[in-house]
């Protein structure tokens, strides 16, 4: 029997946890729904080979009741046939799990001690290699393409910018955002220790701006799913900033992983203020280089 899901604002049951706390009935109904929720995940992973199946279970819950409500459905099950059968509504599914909320220099003080820590250390390289792993539509890569270029690094860098979701991908080649949002990344630039004036990096044009294709040159955007693709090699930066917070604690290890294998000895690894190493099985190999920004060194 195909159960609707939890109607409650947060989604139910936090991550990967038991029902707990209600009645007799609505654990079962919760169990059900969990149930439901895993047969989703694995009939997708089948079909279209995308792998949530170790996404946070609140988050995910939450968007596939978004998605079943939108498209007129009443059961995890009627969703999970939808999505079988008409791949436009998986696109749709996509986007509603690949949360692509950025900005640019989200948490300056990330960009300070990016400054004041890591660049020290590209200086003492004469060729670099960072990946910007989920990007989303590259606020972030554009945000490490000027500090880089401020900081005389961007000419011998390139940047590997890459993300699970094709459309936030396209957005960032094309390097237009919102003219509405530069206020508010022209106070976070600033905060982030920029030196120059803001507006000298892109050019409005209606409600847009146009960024400098200047920030690109030495970017290569590509897909890549942190949760199936195999990693690259040698970096010497990697930063991963909100996008384990939806992944739960195994997948989450599972990255690291890929993380270390595809850093070089010393090389650097910045994660967003809610996430860490900590608690990963790769935790030991690593030096905190800034407690608060979340930046790591491998050592081992
Ligand atoms: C909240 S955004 C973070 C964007 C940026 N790093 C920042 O901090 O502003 C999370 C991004 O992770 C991407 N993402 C989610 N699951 C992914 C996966 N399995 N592989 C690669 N990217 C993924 C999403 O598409 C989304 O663009």
């Amino acid at each position: 029997m195909a159960v609707p899901l939890s109607t409650s604002p947060s989604g139910g049951s936090p991550a990967g946890g038991s029902p707990g706390g209600g009645s007799p009935e609505e654990g079962h109904e919760l169990e059900l729904e969990r149930l439901e929720i895993g047969l989703l995940l694995e009939a997708v992973y089948r079909r279209y080979g995308f792998d949530f199946r170790q996404y946070a279970q609140a988050s995910l819950k939450r968007r596939l009741r978004r998605r079943m409500l939108a498209e007129g459905l009443d059961t995890i099950s009627q969703l999970q046939s939808r999505l079988l059968h008409d791949p436009a509504c998986m696109e749709q599914m996509l986007v509603d799990l690949s949360i692509n909320v950025t900005s640019m220099f989200r948490d300056p003080s990330f960009y300070i001690a990016f400054r004041e820590k890591i660049v020290p250390a590209l200086h003492t390289y004469p060729f670099t290699r960072i990946w910007c792993a989920g990007c989303s539509s590259g606020e972030e890569v554009y945000s490490l393409a000027i500090l880089l270029q401020e900081e005389g690094l961007y000419e011998r860098t390139r940047l590997y910018a890459t993300d699970l979701n094709e459309h936030a991908l396209a957005t960032a080649r094309a390097g237009v955002f919102p003219l509405e949002r530069m206020k508010e990344y022209t106070q976070n630039y600033i905060r982030a220790g920029g030196k120059r004036e803001f507006s000298e990096y892109y050019v409005a044009a209606y409600d847009n701006a146009q960024f400098s294709r200047a920030l690109t040159e030495n970017v290569v955007f590509a897909r890549h799913n942190l949760a199936m693709d195999r990693g690259f090699n040698e970096f010497n930066v990697i930063v991963c900033r909100n996008v384990l917070i939806y992944f739960d604690r195994m997948l989450q290890d599972d990255v690291h992983g890929l993380f270390y294998d595809s850093l070089g000895m010393f090389g650097i690894l910045a994660l967003g203020h809610k996430e860490t190493i900590h608690f990963s099985s790769h935790e030991n190999c690593y030096d905190e280089l800034d407690r608060d920004e979340k930046i790591y060194r491998k050592v081992r």
